[in-house]
């Protein structure tokens, strides 16, 4: 559904991405992990327009290389970036009023489907997202995203600063929209075990570069990488 191809991204002259390329199948979710700094957040960001880049980015086919990140959105995009970059003094409706921007036809109907999807977004809808959880930010974060009903869910780092029982809710919802919509997911991670908990394949990336490939299965038999990634 989405292709990749021999991405490299830009901060001015420092080049943060070399020559990436992967792929998503319709339906798919797929995990990108790598440590601090190794261009998790400038890949998601390069896909939605939001970085310098070079290389092509292909959706359904159609070549979408270059385009801003509002007809990302458009294309059927939905993006819930690292650190969230909510507005904290704004309710967690308005909050999810932001992301609907392009939707504004079917905003009730997104509403309501994000409210299935987080009960406690609908119970808490008045309240400031500065006075949340951590977990609720989250959801709030992905509910945002999921205000314009996308095809495909960029996710960075859900689970960062969250404990394990709440992470393990994040990965339950992301299951669901997977198994319930066909969702199809890229999510990047340094928690691995959640990676590998929803992921059918994983790219490893280091230093801007993808240094391996392949389901959690494949992955595991490189003793190398079993023990810097998967605790084995
Ligand atoms: N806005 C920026 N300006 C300059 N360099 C950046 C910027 N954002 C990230 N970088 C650099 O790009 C590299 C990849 O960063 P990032 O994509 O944030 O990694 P990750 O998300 O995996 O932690 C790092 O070397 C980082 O310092
Ligand atoms: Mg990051």
């Amino acid at each position: 559904m989405i292709r990749v191809e021999n991405l490299s991204a830009f901060y001015g002259k420092a080049q943060a991405l070399r020559d990436v390329s992967l792929h998503v199948d319709e339906g798919e979710t797929i995990a990108i992990v790598g440590a601090n700094g190794a261009g998790k957040s400038t890949l998601l960001d390069s896909i939605m327009g939001l970085v310098r880049n070079t290389g092509s980015i292909t959706m359904d086919g159609q070549d979408i290389t270059g385009r801003k990140p509002a007809d990302m959105v458009r294309m059927g995009i939905g993006y819930a970036p690292e650190r969230f970059n909510l507005f904290p003094h704004m309710t967690v409706r308005d909050n999810l009023l932001v992301g609907a921007y392009t939707a504004r036809d079917e905003i009730e109907k997104n509403m309501a489907a994000v409210h299935r999807l987080f009960p406690r977004l609908a119970e808490r809808e008045g309240q400031e997202t500065s006075t949340q959880s951590g977990g609720e930010r989250q959801m709030v974060s992905l509910g945002r995203a999921l205000m314009t009903n996308p095809r495909v869910l960029l996710v960075d780092e859900p689970t960062i600063g969250l404990a394990p029982k709440v992470c393990v809710e994040i990965a339950e919802v992301l299951k669901r929209l997977s198994a319930e919509r066909g969702l199809t997911v890229i999510v990047t991670e340094q928690n691995t075990n959640f990676a590998l908990s929803l992921a059918s394949r994983l790219y490893v990336l280091e230093g801007g570069h993808v240094t391996a490939e392949g389901t959690a299965d494949e992955l595991s038999k490189d003793d190398q990488l079993a023990k810097s990634y998967f605790g084995a």
